[in-house]
């Protein structure tokens, strides 16, 4: 059963990130501190309404772009956790513009980079000393998204072997490669036995899926949840599609 004692959420202001928050809350055992993050509070309205009724969700501004902001996330979620340590890390802040060959552009390639594939490496290194500590609380146990983990909110898009389209160069190029460090970063922490992994949440109707997607948020968050709770030591550096009943996606 998931039960992390905490959790940190990128990008929790809306669609999938706010439902993670949603999700957690629902849970048989909810975490105890739910650090829901978000650029702008100000203007993360549905996010504020569910912190002032949940004292357990704590809102974090926090861009994963500007790593000042990381560190000071990292600061408040120290000083709450304090030796328990984090125990999972969702990376699902992320950010598309459609663009293909003839329109994509420099600035939008990096931006891409930024957000979706470097902002979540450099939360990956900056929260892994809280998920390491979360970890060295029950050496022996295997790992898992209870224990210690980082999971990103990975795409179907950044998979080259299901690319028979084209188009959205920028994403799915950043999505892509942030499967690689994923898979570097299982590699490098698996010592410290935090589990990493990358899922798919299926095409999800939010801002970004648009009205036209498969799932609502609430269906992706079910199947997302399923697929987190049956990962173990054989799982780490794998990318599962959530909706596809957790089974791998090839590269
Ligand atoms: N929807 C889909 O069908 C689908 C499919 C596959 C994968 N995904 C992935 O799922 C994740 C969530 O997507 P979504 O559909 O929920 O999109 P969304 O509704 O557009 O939400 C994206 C979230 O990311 C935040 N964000 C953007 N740039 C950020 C930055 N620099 N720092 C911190 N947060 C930032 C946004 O904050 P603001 O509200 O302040 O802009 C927002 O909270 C993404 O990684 C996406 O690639 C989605």
């Amino acid at each position: 059963m998931l039960s992390p004692k905490s959790v940190l959420i990128t990008g929790s202001s809306q669609g999938i990130g706010l439902e993670f928050v949603r999700a957690f809350l629902k849970l048989t055992t909810p975490p105890k501190h739910i650090f829901a993050s978000c650029i702008n509070r100000a203007s993360a309205e549905d996010l504020d309404e569910i912190a002032k009724t949940n004292p357990a969700v704590k809102v974090i501004e926090l861009d994963v772009e500007n790593q000042d902001s990381i560190e000071k996330a990292k600061e408040v979620v120290q000083s709450t956790v304090q030796d328990e340590g984090l125990n999972l890390l969702v990376n699902n802040a992320g950010i598309l513009k459609r663009m293909g060959f003839h329109d994509v552009t420099r600035e939008d390639m990096r931006k891409h980079y930024e957000v979706n594939c470097i902002g979540p490496l450099m939360m990956a290194k900056t929260f892994h000393p809280l998920l390491k500590q979360a970890a060295s609380r029950s050496p022996s146990d295997p790992m898992s998204c209870n224990k210690a983990a980082i999971i990103n909110v990975g795409s179907g898009q950044g998979s080259i072997s299901e690319n028979a389209s084209s188009g959205m160069y920028p994403y799915r190029a950043s999505k892509c490669a942030l499967n690689m460090m994923m898979t570097c970063w299982s590699i490098d922490m698996k010592a410290d036995g935090i589990l990493c992994a990358s899922i798919a949440p299926g095409w999800v109707r939010t801002s970004m899926g648009g009205p036209n997607a498969a799932v609502s948020t609430e269906e992706s968050l079910k199947a997302m949840f399923e697929t987190m709770e049956k990962l173990g030591d054989a799982d780490t550096g794998k990318f599962l599609h959530a909706t596809r009943g957790g089974t791998v996606v090839p590269w």
